[in-house]
């Protein structure tokens, strides 16, 4: 019986683009899109063959340890950026825009934008809003700068929303939701995130838009799914959303990992005879006779 690998698919794999989001859409196929906020991850991710890799600023809680994702500054999402850049050749690269990158004016949104580009290697960005948003995806779509669009649960405005809590449950909401979704389209996003809305409404928003949609818990009619790695490996113990699938207990397993090694540490297991670095016997004695 031979080996089982795991496939690396990354060699052969052509860029995933904006046009393959599309296009797969068409085809009705659905998009994988996962978060990273590193280099080994990303390489991870992509060598696994995900069509897409999410700096998202989720960060600031599952990397940074804040409370929400308000106090991420464009630097540090920059700095995570191109640490993704470097480990993934693939993936469409999608750098997300924080807080106060694009709501005070039309020109800062647009140079913010393009710093992802520029100086994040990113493919495209993502900013969170809907009909309020369109003159801004308008501009940085203008100067050539791929946008995907995020309505439903916007984790920027928990302020105003009342916490982490689901949108568009209502009929009105629910209108105003499908209502920005077409004026993003309009307005020239290549793809949007629907987060945290009934599964009802995900597919409704779906079947009207001809660009892709990428649910965040918002049912299996939408054209893609994204997580937050974290949540998928379980390495963020705070909490879990109920959305979320987990695939591994990380969290857990490195804890475990670490104990066993502070234990070899304290019982002298650990470094063993294969863990030394060999001197030659000749060269020893000679130390000695040098230092005794
Ligand atoms: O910041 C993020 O990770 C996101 C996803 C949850 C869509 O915006």
């Amino acid at each position: 019986m031979s080996t089982p690998t795991i496939s690396t698919g990354a060699p052969t794999r052509k860029k995933v683009t904006t046009l393959a989001f599309r296009q797969k859409k068409e085809r009705g196929e659905a998009i994988s899109m996962l978060t990273a906020y590193d280099y080994p991850t990303a390489m991870a991710l992509d060598r696994a063959g995900i069509d897409s890799i999410l700096v998202g600023d989720s960060l600031a809680m599952v990397v940074l340890g804040y409370e929400n994702t308000l106090p991420v500054t464009m630097e540090e999402m920059l700095h995570h950026c191109r640490a993704v850049a470097r480990g993934a050749k693939s993936a469409l690269l999608i750098g997300d825009m924080p807080f106060m990158s694009y709501q005070v004016s039309v020109e800062e949104a647009t140079r913010n934008a393009g710093r992802f580009l520029q100086q994040g290697g990113m493919d495209a960005v993502k900013l969170e809003g809907g009909h309020e948003r369109a003159e801004a995806v308008r501009s940085i779509t203008g100067a050539g700068i791929p946008v995907m669009g995020h309505i439903g649960l916007t984790p920027q405005s928990i302020n105003q929303l009342g916490g982490f809590r689901a949108q568009g449950k209502t009929a009105l909401a629910a209108k105003r939701l499908v209502e920005d979704a077409l004026i993003l389209e309009e307005a020239g996003c290549f793809s949007i995130v629907l987060e945290s809305v009934p599964g009802r409404l995900g597919e409704l928003i779906s079947r009207k838009l001809s660009i892709p949609t990428i649910g965040i818990g918002a049912g299996a009619g939408c054209d893609g799914q994204v997580l937050v790695t974290h949540d998928v490996l379980g390495l963020f113990d705070r909490f879990t959303p109920k959305f979320v699938k987990k695939y591994a207990d990380f969290h857990h397993e490195m804890q475990k990992a670490f104990a066993d090694y502070i234990e070899d540490v304290e019982t002298k297991r650990f470094p063993a005879q294969e863990h030394t670095v060999e001197m030659d016997n000749k060269e020893w004695e000679l130390l000695l006779q040098e230092v005794g």
